[in-house]
């Protein structure tokens, strides 16, 4: 069943399109990640599906309901966190909850101490690092209601062990809750490990240029990372984006 569909967006800042007539859909419960050069648009869409932004051209559903322009409908985690600074941090991770109208005060707290932010439920951002803020909001976008979640680079301040403890986490979570997911990497392997479809996105203007499903069983153990399958994956999808950049170029 399709849970989001992009119909043939088209989106302009000043006389630069970014985005000409581009199409995807993502299915219920599924992990799809998008994968594309710096400036090829990937945060523009997720900020018209979020409906911080209008489209110029077409049509963005979630399920039957047309979604273009309007916020709430999706939780959403920015590429640059933006956490309240006057909220406590449990405060800013049960926000979307709140907003919604009901708080689980008890699994916010569970969820922070997974992610290493145990014994910090009381303090303010300002007195976390980059790294802390972002697994904050990236906490607060898991705990969101809301039938999608948006996923914007959001291990990008990570140190590489961090980073792989949060990838195997945020699996965990996907396993048990089976949580509609758009994630934004740069990270090819990162991809690869999560995804069950991978876009890889071209640029000036964007448009899928290719789709890739992962050839990966869940739930997914860490061998599958020495696979010569992953390698394989990881090497065309490294291709085809070296493809994109010579032709920008
Ligand atoms: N509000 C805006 N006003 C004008 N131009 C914008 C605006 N937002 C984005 N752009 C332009 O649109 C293009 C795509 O930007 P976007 O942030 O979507 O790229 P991205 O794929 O997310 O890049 P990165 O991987 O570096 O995060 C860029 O050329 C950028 O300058
Ligand atoms: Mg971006």
């Amino acid at each position: 069943m399709i849970q989001l569909s992009v119909n043939s967006l088209s989106k302009s800042f000043d006389s630069i399109q970014v985005l000409s007539s581009l199409s995807f859909h993502v299915n219920k419960g599924e992990f799809v990640s998008v994968i594309g050069p710096s400036g090829s648009g990937k945060s523009t869409i997720f900020n018209l599906i979020g409906g911080m932004l209008l489209p110029d051209e077409g049509s963005i559903m979630l399920g039957e309901a047309e979604i273009s322009g309007k916020r709430g409908s999706i939780s959403y985690m920015p590429q640059t966190p933006s956490l309240m600074p006057w909220r406590t941090i449990l405060q800013n991770v049960l926000l979307g909850q709140e907003i919604m109208g009901k708080t689980e005060p008890e699994t916010a707290r569970k969820m922070l101490q997974k992610a290493g932010l145990g014994g910090y439920e009381n303090a303010f951002p300002h007195e976390l690092s980059g790294g802390m803020k972002q697994r904050t909001a990236f906490i607060r976008a898991l705990l969101s209601p809301q039938p999608i979640i948006l996923l914007d680079e959001p291990f990008s301040a990570l140190d590489e062990l961090t980073r792989h403890d949060m990838q195997k986490w945020l699996l965990d979570i996907w396993n048990e809750h089976k949580p509609t997911i758009l994630f934004v990497t740069h990270n090819i392997e990162e991809a690869i490990y999560l995804s069950d479809r991978i876009l890889i996105l071209g640029s000036k203007p964007a448009k899928v240029v290719q789709e890739y499903t992962v050839p990966f069983a869940r739930p997914r153990m860490e061998e599958i990372f020495l696979d010569e399958k992953f390698l394989e994956c990881k090497r065309s999808i490294h291709h085809a984006l070296k493809e994109l950049s010579f032709k920008s170029d």
